[in-house]
């Protein structure tokens, strides 16, 4: 018999990540990725030179300082957090260990599509809620929990929509779940967000064993390239990652550049600041196009067009990047993701001369 993978792999559309480059054009402006403009802090930057002497060496497999400094600058249990390389790899995990054939992995109709491909990867069912207004709907993610559910994701706010539920929401969420179902709350961009009635997930981890939340170095922090990322865990979900994650998930580097990015925040403070300003100013320029882009609490937007492949190629003539929503039922918006003020401000000079 023919060599076959497991079921569930080929009905994968493989993740195709935002464009890099534009053959023949130097200045490309690439707003396709949800990448911080500012790049990591000089710290990290440092922090990641200085690995260059010890690339010989393992890393520390039980991340130990980078577990210590995240959980001194949160204040957090470090013994329920477990790192790994990027986000993607923690909802990898979290999906090989909590379903398989015949169970189903839930998610809101245009959450991150990590969450169907690692679903389909181990043989389980992606199940597509529906959303209200571009939001995931509590009612609807728990009217479709039955026997056979084993995983809630919940992107926190959303990517690509950039909504998000209020903690009273998500808190709501979690009261209606049976106690056998997973819920991973999904935090890539928590701190972007200033919302007074937001609240990333800490809280619920805490005090339900089946909640998890997960963060990542790949946006704020400005570390996308060293891939990392990590998951707060009841004790009993940590324990089930470690015996699963490799050994040496993280690299060196990412760990010494992770230690160095948490600890300045005010590093951070000065991204969120950034990114909030160039944000407001893109949606009101937007505006006096007469675009809309959806409420964000992140570093992007979503922008509908009337024709938006043809925006996303005149803006390409450009030089700007942006992202195409069709693998997200999204084919009439774009996904633009906050540059600097400058860099909005090019964005916006070129969709001046959009015809639509
Ligand atoms: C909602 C969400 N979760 C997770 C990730 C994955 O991040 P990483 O694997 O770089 O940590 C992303 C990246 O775009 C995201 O948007």
């Amino acid at each position: 018999m023919a060599l076959q993978p497991r079921p569930g792999i080929m009905e994968i559309a493989a993740y195709v990540g935002g464009e890099a480059s534009i053959p023949g054009v130097d200045r490309v402006l690439r707003l396709a990725s949800n990448e911080n403009p500012l790049g990591p802090s000089p710290r990290a930057m440092e922090a990641y030179r200085e690995l260059a002497d010890e690339l010989h060496r393992y890393p520390d497999g039980g991340a130990t300082a980078l577990r210590e400094s995240i959980a001194e600058v949160y204040g957090l249990d470090a013994s329920r957090i477990v790192c790994g390389a990027g986000s993607d790899e923690l909802i990898s995990l979290l999906t090989r260990a909590y379903a398989g054939p015949g169970d189903e992995v839930l998610y809101s109709r245009h959450g991150f599509l990590m969450y169907p491909i690692s679903a389909k990867g181990v043989g389980a069912r992606p199940v597509a809620v529906a959303e209200r207004n571009l939001c995931a709907d509590v009612d609807a993610l728990l009217e479709a929990v039955n026997e056979h559910t084993r995983i809630l994701f919940l992107a926190n706010p959303n990517n690509p929509t950039g909504s998000y539920l209020p903690a009273s929401e998500v808190e709501r969420l979690q009261a209606g779940l049976p106690e056998s179902v997973l819920l991973v709350i999904d935090a890539a961009y928590a701190e972007y967000v200033e919302a007074a009635d937001y609240e990333a997930g800490v809280r619920l981890v805490e005090n339900c064993e089946n909640v998890v939340m997960t963060r990542t170095f790949s946006k704020i922090h400005g570390l996308a390239a060293l891939r990392l990322g990590w998951a707060y865990c009841s004790p009993a979900v940590a324990d089930v990652l470690n015996r699963l994650r490799g050994p040496f998930n993280v690299s060196a580097p990412a760990l010494a550049a992770g230690v160095a990015a948490i600890r300045d925040q005010d590093y951070v403070a000065q991204c969120r600041d950034s990114n909030r300003k160039a944000r407001a100013a893109f949606v009101e320029g937007l505006k006096r196009l007469n675009l809309r882009a959806e409420p964000s609490e992140g570093n992007f937007v979503l922008v509908r067009f009337s024709d938006a492949a043809a925006a996303a190629e005149h803006l390409k003539k450009q030089g700007v990047l942006v992202r195409r929503m069709d693998s997200y039922g999204l084919a009439q918006h774009l996904r633009i993701t906050i540059g600097s003020e400058a860099d909005m401000g090019r964005v916006l000079t070129a969709l001046s001369s959009l015809d639509q």
